[in-house]
């Protein structure tokens, strides 16, 4: 166990496209005879240039956080074949190592964006700071060191959705937003509305997909790895100076096998840690997937979500019992006060979900001031990723999302 730690400690990189993977996908069946150039320039599309590609109108806005983050946020104002506005503004928000490019990278007539902006819905889609839209910030570089890095998913919800959504709100005039996160989209929703409640009325309905709070029963095998070695992890980590999760290689060997798909999938960071399934992959989505994921992530928001693995709670960033009594006057940090979240919540979650497991979900639902409904989707090999690159998700999932929002 200590040696596969290690190894996979060693094996922490910022890569960024692999020219290797491409290569490996060069030899799938799909891609025999492309060349590539051909592949990389897949990768090197921006969300814009995919939506626009697509035929819809694209936007883009930054807008600055309080603490001095620069955030991106895409829009689709209106869908290419609908009819005229709903007038109603849809919020949606990306999970760990993920973009606002989870939204719409399954392309126009499957992508959960172009769906609700066919419905009618002004879509803005949001980027958390530290990943490839949002790595910037007024005065820190992010490549100058550790300060740039210094965040989780409490810094997510508590500061960059308040900010985006006021904005949200601001230019489009609505006094309130359907939103619908995934995964960590999710927890820092549960953040932000339990730490500023005033942020309840903003939200019409919050779907809730592969919701993560408590994390207790999860699965993953490398989020398990990082949770048993949580204490220690954080001075390893900080030795080597990661302060941007993104490992590659040998840290896959966990799920690698002798498929060339997996070998491809085994060799990304977010496919690692939340694992897939061959019946929901794609493989022609494989070069655009790749180019596009990880898209960034600090190495706090995975040591945070490894604290609740242990912890069994879902709680604040935990410092280490000297930190936490300066920090929050308590020797451990403060749990999130679910309760205050009282804006209509709809968990949908599924039985192949590594990190989303069911009884995780039943807890989150009973400690939520609102929770509206659970739903199971009915696809027994859905797991975590699928709900944005599953070949099914357009069938299974999204028609729920769209009856949820329709019917507020
Ligand atoms: C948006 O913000 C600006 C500047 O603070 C303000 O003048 C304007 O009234 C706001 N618009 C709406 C619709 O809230
Ligand atoms: C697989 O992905 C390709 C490329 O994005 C797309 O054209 C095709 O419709 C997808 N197939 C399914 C079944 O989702």
């Amino acid at each position: 166990m200590k040696y596969f730690v290690f190894c996979a400690l060693f094996a922490l990189t910022y890569a960024n496209v692999d020219v290797n993977q491409l290569k490996k996908l060069q030899a799938l069946p799909e891609f025999a005879g492309v060349s590539l150039v051909e592949l990389e320039a897949q990768t090197r599309l921006t969300v814009p240039d995919l939506i626009e590609s697509e035929g819809y109108p694209s936007e883009t806005y930054e807008v600055t956080t309080e603490d001095g983050y620069i955030l991106t946020l895409h829009r689709i104002p209106l869908g290419k074949n609908a009819k005229k506005s709903n007038g109603k503004v849809a919020f949606l928000q990306h999970g760990i190592l993920s973009s606002s490019c989870d939204w719409i990278i399954t392309g126009s007539s499957k992508g959960l964006a172009y769906t609700l902006a066919d419905e009618g819905y002004d879509v803005w889609m949001g980027n958390a700071r530290g990943n490839k839209y949002s790595r910037n910030h007024i005065t820190i570089h992010p490549d100058q060191g550790s300060e740039f890095w210094k965040f989780s998913w409490h810094q997510i919800g508590a500061i960059d959705l308040p900010t985006m959504i006021d904005f949200v709100l601001n230019k489009t005039g609505v006094s309130s937003v359907y939103y619908a996160g995934h995964s960590q989209g999710t927890t820092s929703f549960y953040v932000m509305t339990s730490l500023k409640p005033e942020y309840n009325k903003k939200i019409k309905v919050q779907v809730s997909l592969a919701p993560i709070g408590f994390m207790k029963h999860m699965t993953s095998p490398l989020l398990k790895i990082l949770a048993f070695f949580t204490n220690t992890m954080e001075v390893l980590l900080n030795l080597i100076g990661v302060n941007e999760f993104l490992p590659t290689s040998d840290v896959g060997k966990v799920l690698c096998g002798d498929n060339s798909i997996t070998q491809i999938l085994c060799k990304n960071a977010l496919f690692v840690v939340c694992g897939f399934s061959h019946k929901e992959m794609n493989a022609t989505l494989l070069p655009t997937l790749m180019g596009h994921t990880p898209a960034g992530s600090s190495t706090k928001q995975l040591l945070h979500y490894s604290q609740e693995i242990k912890s069994g709670h879902f709680r604040q960033y935990d410092f280490g019992l000297i930190r936490n009594k300066r920090v929050y006057n308590s020797f451990f940090p403060p749990d999130y006060r679910l309760a205050q979240v009282t804006a209509p919540v709809y968990l949908l979650y599924s039985h192949n979900d590594w990190l989303a497991a069911e009884k995780d979900v039943s807890k989150l639902c009973d400690k939520l001031g609102n929770c509206k409904e659970k739903f199971v989707v009915p696809n027994k090999d859905f797991n975590h990723l699928d709900y944005m690159y599953g070949m099914s998700a357009s069938e299974t999932v999204y028609p729920k999302v769209i009856s949820i929002f329709n019917s507020h």
